[in-house]
C-alpha cells in the first residue's frame, strides 16, 4: 500500500531573542508570571527589515528540500499553513514558488491555525496517497510579532506567541515500516469567536452594533479607523475557555489515531503535542501516563509558533536524535475554530 514518508524536514527561526523581561517594557507583565502560566521562557520576533511568514518559510523549506535528497525543482506541490500570511490575499503558497523559483504547480493555503501544519499534511498525505504528487511542500510558518496587542490590554495573548517556521518534504514509500498511518481532523465552529482575528472581516457586525453596521461608510465595514482606535485589529483570546477545552480534545484524538491503528499510549516513543501551552502538553501528559522521554516540548524557548509549531519540535527532536527510524509519532494539536487534529506516523 501506498503511504507517505517525511523524507525531509527543516525549521528557521528568526535570530532576535525576545525574553519574557524584555516584554515588560511594553505592558503589565512579570517572566515569573509567563513562567508559571504557560512555561515560555523566551520566544522569537522576525526582524522589521523584510524577514516575512513566505520568506521564513522559504529557510525551512530549503533545509527540508536538501535533507530529502532532491531540488527544489523536483517539488509538484505546496501546502502553506499559516494565520500571518503576508498579504490579506494572495495566500503564501504562490510567494513560496516565486521565491524558490518552482515550476508551475499548485499552491494550497490552509486556514487551520494551530491544527493548520497537520491538517496540511493530512490534505499532502491525500494527494501521495492517490498517487498524483511525488514530492510535496508543506510548511507551517508564523510572524505574530506584527500583529500583537502589545499594549497590557492585550497580554493574555501577546506574551504566548513567537515567530518561526517549520517544513517537510513529503514522498511516496512502500515500507509498510514507515510513512503516515493515519489523520484524524475534527472541528467544532460553535465556539469560532472565542480565539478569533475578527477584522479585517466580512462579518456583518459592527462591534455588535448592526445600526452602527448600516450607517458605516461600504468600504469602512471592512476595516475603519474605529477598529484601530478601539484595537480591535488584534487576536481576541477567551484563554481559560480554550484551555478548558484544549485538555479534552488533546487525548480524545491522540487515542483516536492510536485505535485506529491498534496501539496503547505506551507504544508512543515520540509525542510532538502542538505547543500551546506547557501546562496543556503536561496535563495531556499525566491523562496518557507518557513518561518524559515520551513527549516533545520547546514552548519554553520559542512561544507558541501555531503552524509552525509543530514541524519546528519535529525537527528539533530529530535534530537532537529523539526520533529514529521505526519510531512511532504521534502529531497532535487544538486551536482556533476550534479545530484539532491527529497525525501517526512511523518515522
Ligand atoms: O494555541 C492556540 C490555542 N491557545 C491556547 O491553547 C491557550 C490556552 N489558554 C492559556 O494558555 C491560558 O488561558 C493563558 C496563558 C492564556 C492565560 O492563563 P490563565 O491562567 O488562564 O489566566 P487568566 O486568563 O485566567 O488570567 C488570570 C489573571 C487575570 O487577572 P485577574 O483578573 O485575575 O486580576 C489576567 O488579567 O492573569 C492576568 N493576566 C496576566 N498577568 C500578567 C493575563 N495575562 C497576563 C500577563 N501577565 N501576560
Amino acid at each position: 500500500m501506498l503511504r507517505s514518508k517525511i523524507a525531509g524536514i527543516g525549521m528557521y527561526v528568526p535570530k532576535n531573542i525576545v525574553t519574557n523581561q524584555d516584554l515588560t517594557q511594553y505592558m503589565d507583565t512579570s517572566d515569573e508570571w509567563i513562567q508559571e502560566r504557560t512555561g515560555i521562557k523566551q520566544r522569537r520576533y522576525a526582524d522589521r527589515t523584510g524577514e516575512t511568514t513566505t520568506t521564513m518559510g522559504v529557510e525551512a523549506a530549503k533545509i527540508a528540500i536538501e535533507r530529502a535528497g532532491i531540488t527544489a525543482q523536483e517539488i509538484d506541490f505546496i501546502v502553506f499553513a499559516t494565520l500571518s500570511p503576508d498579504y490579506y490575499f494572495p495566500g503564501c503558497g504562490v510567494l513560496v514558488q516565486r521565491a524558490l523559483k518552482l515550476k508551475e504547480i499548485g499552491a494550497l493555503d490552509i486556514r487551520n491555525q494551530c491544527s493548520g501544519f497537520v491538517y496540511a499534511l493530512s490534505v499532502a498525505d491525500q494527494f501521495i496517497k492517490t498517487g498524483m504528487y511525488k514530492n510535496i511542500l508543506v510548511i507551517g510558518s508564523e510572524k505574530h510579532s506584527f500583529g500583537l496587542d502589545f499594549s497590557t490590554r492585550g497580554r493574555n495573548v501577546a506574551v504566548i506567541f513567537g515567530d518561526g517556521a517549520g517544513a517537510v518534504v513529503l514522498q511516496p514509500t512502500q515500507d509498510p515500516n514507515q510513512g503516515i498511518l493515519s489523520t484524524h481532523l475534527h472541528s467544532d465552529g460553535e465556539s469560532a469567536e472565542i480565539l478569533a482575528m475578527y477584522n479585517p472581516g466580512t462579518h456583518a457586525n459592527h462591534w455588535g452594533n448592526y445600526a452602527a453596521f448600516k450607517e458605516a461608510p461600504l468600504g469602512d465595514q471592512f476595516m475603519s479607523h474605529e477598529m484601530i482606535d478601539n484595537a480591535q485589529n488584534f487576536p481576541f483570546m477567551d484563554g481559560p475557555a480554550v484551555f478548558k477545552k484544549a485538555v479534552v480534545k488533546f487525548p480524545e484524538v491522540i487515542q483516536e489515531a492510536l485505535r485506529a491503528n491498534g496501539y496503547q499510549p505506551g507504544d508512543i516513543n515520540l509525542l510532538i503535542p502542538h505547543q500551546a501551552n506547557l501546562r496543556i502538553a503536561q496535563f495531556v501528559q499525566q491523562q496518557l501516563k507518557l513518561s518524559d522521554q515520551q513527549v516533545y516540548n520547546n514552548i519554553q524557548q520559542y512561544g507558541n509558533t501555531t503552524a509552525a509549531s509543530v514541524p519546528i519540535a519535529l525537527c528539533e527532536a530529530w535534530e537532537k536524535g529523539k526520533i529514529k527510524k521505526g519510531d512511532l509519532v504521534c502529531l497532535a494539536a487544538f486551536g482556533s475554530g476550534f479545530t484539532w487534529a491527529s497525525a501517526l506516523l512511523k518515522w
